[in-house]
């Protein structure tokens, strides 16, 4: 049912030393800072030839990553993000499999311009995921 793996994400406490890792320590590819207010994040894609990382890191009042980064001050995995061809009936399916959506049962527009759901970390290995109609 899922597909590629679209991205990891991790929660950062310090944007700038993290691109910094992943460039010159790590030798990859990775974008400017990329506001995104209406999901509460700053972005820096990091692009890998078969996947790409996300650093997240809060941005507003109302981020959804300042408790996780509370919790953990010095960063960490924060999700990672399946595609899906038909996000409903995968939505469907797993909900009749007893795994819970976060937020809602309905899918929302994701930082991609893509609808994406978000599922309890509880039923998937103690990782949160993230499907996303790719
Ligand atoms: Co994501």
């Amino acid at each position: 049912m899922i597909g590629r793996l679209n991205h990891v994400a991790i929660a950062v406490p310090d944007l700038q030393a993290a691109a910094a890792t992943y460039r010159d320590m790590l030798g990859a590819r990775v974008s400017e800072p990329k506001p995104m207010p209406e999901h509460g994040v700053t972005v820096v894609l990091v692009e890998l030839p078969n996947t790409r990382i996300e650093l997240l890191h809060p941005l507003g009042t109302q981020s959804p990553i300042a408790s996780f980064l509370a919790k953990n001050p010095a960063g960490g995995m924060h999700h990672i993000c399946y595609e899906v061809d038909d996000i409903l009936e995968t939505r469907d399916r797993l909900v009749a499999s007893g795994a819970r959506v976060l937020g809602g049962n309905e899918p929302k527009i994701g930082a991609h311009g893509k609808p994406v759901m978000f599922l309890h970390p509880k039923d998937f290995c103690g990782t949160l995921i993230e499907i996303e109609q790719a």
